[in-house]
């Protein structure tokens, strides 16, 4: 397994570009894998580990993907196969968006039921009544989802839990929804910008949705979809992920890519805490010239605070004067970074669904174990920041969601190699 060792005391200087969102390209394949009619060809696509799990999955089925460079070219098959096997899904919950799909183009679907992960239990309970209430049969059997019906007929559906809409469910009852019979309406749906760049995509290859960014998706059935090209949004959680690397270090580095409409309560709990955001219309300038103050964070769907920059929120705030408070409302489970970052120095109390940070001045080097992948990005972060040097292992959890992380914090000015288990370079 590989290694990040990091030398802390740097400080980035310099321009960063931000890759493609993870969260967006995801849906957006298996919708023009499974839903369209033709071939698809998507931009600004970042090579992720998650994004080879789900070409496999795609393939799996019967497709044909090709990427090059940051181009995923897709080929939809007329005789696509409905199961999605444990093997495949297991490697990354996501692939749980053939389930809506299959079942919208095929009448029928198989999909293994995805398990808990580090960060809680995460359900997908409303996933199912989702598909139900647009008429499909869906049975849980032996570790599979079952799910039928002849054709799906629109309806209107309340698709909000107990902690508020779902990403995943809205991405999946939507795309099934456009090839459903007559007219669907999601209310309670989930507004984050990878489900507009999704919706648009879908408007793109024929569907006729109404109330993109809205909580309130209309969306009218049609015939066929057909494939189309795409541009895929910027990531807004590795643009966040980088502003906070900024500040962290007392950097000067300008994220370049991302507006300040795809990260607003990011934005916002930056600046409380002291950052310095200079926005211009291609990305933002982020300079920490004084010392950071305290903030609480309250993690909620979007247009709020997101749970994905918890983690990278709670790095920095450990080198904040004063106590901050992170509430986490939507992974209520989604902590164990805390420790970690406690074996550098911080000053972290785990009290239920809250973390009480009491900022310290200095954090310093240890041999720290990244548990997701937002967990792993915080432990390269405080260790660019901390004395001395950070080994941060189970960088694979890392890999899936960021491009080259490595290599993007080397080019302003971090100084991170990637070893083996043998200690080579890499
Ligand atoms: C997506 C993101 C993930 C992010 C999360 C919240 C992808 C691939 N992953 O995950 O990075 O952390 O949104 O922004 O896009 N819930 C239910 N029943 C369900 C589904 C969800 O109770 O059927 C609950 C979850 O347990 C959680 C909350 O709803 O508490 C939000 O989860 P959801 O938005 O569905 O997250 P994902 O789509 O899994």
């Amino acid at each position: 397994m590989e290694k990040l060792i990091v030398k802390g005391g740097t400080r980035l200087e310099g321009t960063v570009p931000v890759s493609g969102c993870k969260n967006a390209v995801l849906p957006i394949a298996v919708a023009a894998a499974i839903l369209s009619d033709s071939v698809s060809v998507l931009h600004n696509v970042p090579n992720l580990t998650d994004v080879a799990t789900l070409r496999a999955v795609l393939e799996e089925l019967g497709a044909t993907t090709k990427l090059k460079d940051t181009m995923l070219y897709i080929e939809p098959v007329n005789h696509i196969a409905y199961e999605a096997p444990y093997d495949l899904v297991r490697k990354m919950r996501a692939s749980i968006y053939v389930l809506g799909p299959l079942v919208a183009k095929l009448g029928r679907a198989k999909v293994s039921f995805p398990g808990g992960c580090a960060i809680g239990p995460r359900p997908i309970d409303l996933h199912i009544q989702g598909l139900e209430s647009l008429g499909a049969q869906v049975q849980v059997e032996k570790g599979y989802i079952f799910a039928q019906a002849e054709r799906l007929v629109g309806t209107e559906m309340y698709l909000m839990g107990q902690h508020g809409p779902s990403v995943g469910a809205t991405a999946n009852v939507m795309m099934a929804a456009t090839l459903a019979e007559g007219t669907t309406v999601i209310r309670g749906a989930a507004r984050e910008p990878h489900i507009s760049d999704l919706a648009q995509f879908l408007n793109a290859m024929g569907a006729n949705i109404e109330g993109i960014g809205t909580s309130v998706l209309t969306i009218h059935g049609v015939k066929q979809l057909r494939g189309t090209e795409h541009n895929v949004i910027s990531d807004d959680i590795e643009a966040g992920t980088f502003m906070v690397a900024a500040a962290i270090t007392n950097g000067d580095v300008y994220v370049e890519g991302i507006t300040p409409q795809q990260l607003p309560a990011v934005s916002e709990k930056l600046v409380e805490a002291g950052v310095e955001l200079d926005w211009d219309d291609k990305g933002v300038r982020v300079t920490t010239p004084r010392q950071l103050k305290a903030v609480d964070v309250n993690t909620v769907p979007f247009p709020g605070f997101p749970t994905d920059m918890q983690a990278q929120m709670m790095g920095l705030l450990c080198l904040a004067s004063g106590t901050s408070v992170i509430t986490e409302n939507v992974h209520t489970d989604r902590f164990i970074h805390a420790a970690e970052l406690n074996r550098m120095g911080a000053d972290l109390m785990l009290d239920g669904r809250k973390v009480v940070i009491n900022g310290v001045s200095h954090l310093s080097g240890a041999p720290v174990m990244a548990s997701d992948l937002r967990a792993g990005a915080v432990l390269v972060a405080a260790g660019m920041a901390a004395a001395g040097e950070t080994v941060v292992s189970r960088v694979y959890h890392i890999d899936r969601g960021y491009e080259a992380i490595e290599k993007k914090l080397n080019s302003i000015g971090a100084d991170i190699i990637r070893v083996n288990d043998d200690g080579e370079d890499l």
